[in-house]
């Protein structure tokens, strides 16, 4: 689908041409899973894969709209001063969420509009299709209505309508990865503090890989809440022995000398996880300033092993798709990406060796889980923007 299909698409279905147009990337994360609300590092990167937007401002207050993802859902009207969530109003729950926050920052939107959003994301991927909506709104109400508002605050008001509007409780990795993406760079970022910075991503002879298990993920958000709180209770339990505001405040050293105090077998199993990961990823940032790829690719492979039997995030078929791709010539390293139970595995892989690698993992996915995995080559690209 390329913008003059969609500039048709708007002309039907609102009557009238639309205005400017925008998008916004998925993401993946090279390496930090399940560290961003414990107060670590995460290492993600904008994909060119994402979210489209046409607008067009109205003289009343009204706001209709439509996403070629969701036809069955059909034009959703709305008004601006009833944005109260409403499950039968399906995706633009999301926009409503990211209107009334950023109304509630006293920043005047003083108009309704109509506009149609188009995403080729694979849908329910893990890649972060509803923070690309929420960071795609966020652009577009500041470029139309020229609010004075930086990334970063859009990418925290993105977080509230996940936190508290939508009732997910995640970290702030995915809409900052979103608005601050640079094209083919990663970002480290402090998720405690946000500070950040740009890696470029020297790949050399290799490509990034996403390989999507197509499982449908479930009961997804409630087993993230539930990581997130075991996560909370072994914090609590730290606080009791060694003064931290976040588990990864601790190094795997301190942690190893005071985890006694956590009394629970699980609870310690998540924390050394977050702990572990985060020390993996700073590592891993180093690595890739010095194009070490090959290092690199090993902490990949070991942030796989510590979800899988520490975090217990991934299930079989990421795990056959991670430990097929550890098995194939040219690659560098493979570990799920995202939140896990389902979505997307990653790998780096050697050009030479891809067609190879691409055959055998689907043979090896298809046999073991049943049907078969989306597989595609990913480029990094620039965060959520304007484009014209
Ligand atoms: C999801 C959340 C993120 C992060 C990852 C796991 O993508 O939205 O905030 O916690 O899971 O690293």
């Amino acid at each position: 689908m390329v913008i003059n299909d969609l500039k048709n698409y708007f002309e039907k279905i609102f009557n009238i041409p639309s205005g400017n147009q925008y998008f916004s990337p998925g993401r993946i994360n090279l390496i930090g899973e399940h560290t961003d609300y414990n107060g670590g590092f995460v290492l993600p990167c904008a994909i060119t894969f994402g979210t489209y937007g046409l607008i067009r401002k109205r003289q009343d207050k009204k706001v209709r709209l439509y996403s070629l993802n969701f036809k069955e859902v059909g034009l959703i009207e709305l008004d601006l001063l009833h944005l109260e969530y409403n499950r039968n109003h399906s995706w633009t729950n999301y926009v409503k969420g990211m209107i009334k926050y950023m109304s509630e920052e006293n920043l005047n939107i003083n108009s309704g509009f109509d506009i149609l959003v188009y995403g080729n994301i694979p849908n329910g991927a893990g890649l972060s299709s509803s923070a690309s909506l929420e960071m795609l709104i966020g652009v577009i109400l500041k470029e139309e209505f020229s609010f004075n508002i930086d990334k970063k605050s859009l990418a925290l008001t993105g977080k509230r309508v996940e936190n508290e509007y939508i009732g997910v409780n995640s970290g702030i990795m995915d809409q900052f990865a979103i608005a601050f993406g640079k094209k083919n760079s990663a970002i480290i970022l402090d998720c405690d503090t946000l500070y950040y910075e740009y890696v470029d991503m020297n790949l050399k002879d290799n490509v990034i890989v996403i390989m999507n298990t197509n499982k449908r993920r479930e009961l997804a958000d409630s087993k993230y809440n539930e990581r997130r709180s075991q996560c909370e209770k072994a914090l609590l339990k730290l606080q009791s022995v060694i003064k931290i505001n976040n588990l990864c405040d601790l190094t795997l050293e301190e942690f190893n000398k005071y985890k006694y105090a956590i009394k629970n077998p699980i609870e310690e199993k998540r924390a050394l996880h977050a702990i572990s990961e985060n020390e993996r990823t700073k590592e891993a940032t180093e690595l890739l300033k010095y194009d070490d790829l090959k290092s690199f690719g090993q902490l990949m492979n070991k942030s796989h092993i510590s979800l899988r039997d520490n975090y217990e995030v991934t299930g079989s078929e990421l795990d056959v798709l991670a430990e097929s791709s550890w098995k194939q010539k040219g690659c560098l390293g493979a570990r799920m990406t995202g939140a896990g139970f389902g979505g997307c595995a990653i790998a780096i892989v050697s050009k030479k060796d891809l067609d190879l690698f691409l055959e055998n993992v689907s043979k090896d996915y298809k046999n073991a889980i049943g049907y078969e995995a989306s597989i595609y080559v990913a480029s990094i690209g620039q965060g959520s923007t304007k484009l014209n």
